[in-house]
């Protein structure tokens, strides 16, 4: 099934031109030597959803979006649905990315209100969490994990329908990131939370983590038990440097 294979998952965040999407040929080109291997995952921006799907429709490249809202249709100007998602023919969403939480103040409700948008439109919600730098400073990182995954992932959440992608806010785009132990420690105590919260679907829903994945640390970093793939801010831009982590697995 999809989801024993490790996915290494790009977020283009806003960056991207249609020019970008010879970008996109060329990890998608790079995929077919991976199938069976590792799922991956491009979410460009919305304006290159439906180009973006249509390029690799016959290739193994998965393409999703950045972010959904949580209501079906209606007056909401400026938004996209799950369902219009859906018809552009992505198969992700992420949902509650850390920049999402700070710049647009989503909340954990509305995350969780969103990935059951996701759910319901047949997508794959990959719902972010991580502690900030103050909270890891204050020991709170594993309270903050529980709290967000308890309130962030809805009920209807399955190994098939639901990634988890452990950002720490502190590591994305600054080159930082935590210890393998920490990392590690980090991953064993989001399993041990699905497995109980989710009996059957959490040994094998797949937690990414996030923040300053490379090409140079991505082989220690996919290495750590629990961690099941990676989702690449900066990294996923260029091709060459997308395509070396991804080989990875
Ligand atoms: O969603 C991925 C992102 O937040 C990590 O960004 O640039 O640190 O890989 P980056």
């Amino acid at each position: 099934t999809p989801e024993t294979k490790p996915l290494v998952a790009g977020n283009w965040k806003m960056n991207g031109l249609r020019s970008s999407l010879d970008t996109l040929k060329t990890i998608a080109s790079g995929a077919a030597a991976l199938v069976g291997k590792t799922d991956m995952l491009i979410c460009p921006p919305a304006t290159l959803l439906r180009e973006a799907t249509s390029l690799c429709s016959r290739t193994a490249l998965r393409i999703g979006a950045q972010d959904c809202h949580s209501l079906p249709s209606g007056a909401h100007t400026g938004e996209i649905s799950a369902a219009m998602v859906a018809d552009c023919g992505a198969t992700f969403v992420i949902v509650g990315h850390s920049e999402r939480r700070d710049f647009q103040s989503e909340t954990d409700a509305i995350v969780r209100s969103k990935a059951a948008a996701a759910h319901a439109a047949r997508l794959v919600a990959i719902v972010c969490i991580g502690e900030t730098g103050a909270e890891r400073q204050s020991g709170e990182t594993l309270n903050v994990l529980k709290r967000q995954l308890a309130h962030s992932v809805p009920d209807g959440a399955t190994a098939t329908n639901t990634v988890i992608a452990y950002e720490p806010v502190w590591a994305i785009g600054t080159g930082l990131t935590p210890t393998t132990d920490d990392i590690r420690e980090a991953h064993a105590f989001m399993r041990a939370d699905l497995v109980s919260r989710f009996p059957g679907n959490g040994t094998n829903m797949r937690i990414l983590y996030g923040g300053s994945v490379k090409a140079s640390n991505a082989a220690e970093l996919m290495a750590i038990v629990n961690v099941d793939g990676a989702l690449v801010g900066g990294a996923s831009l260029k091709a060459d440097d997308f395509l070396a982590i991804a080989g990875i697995y």
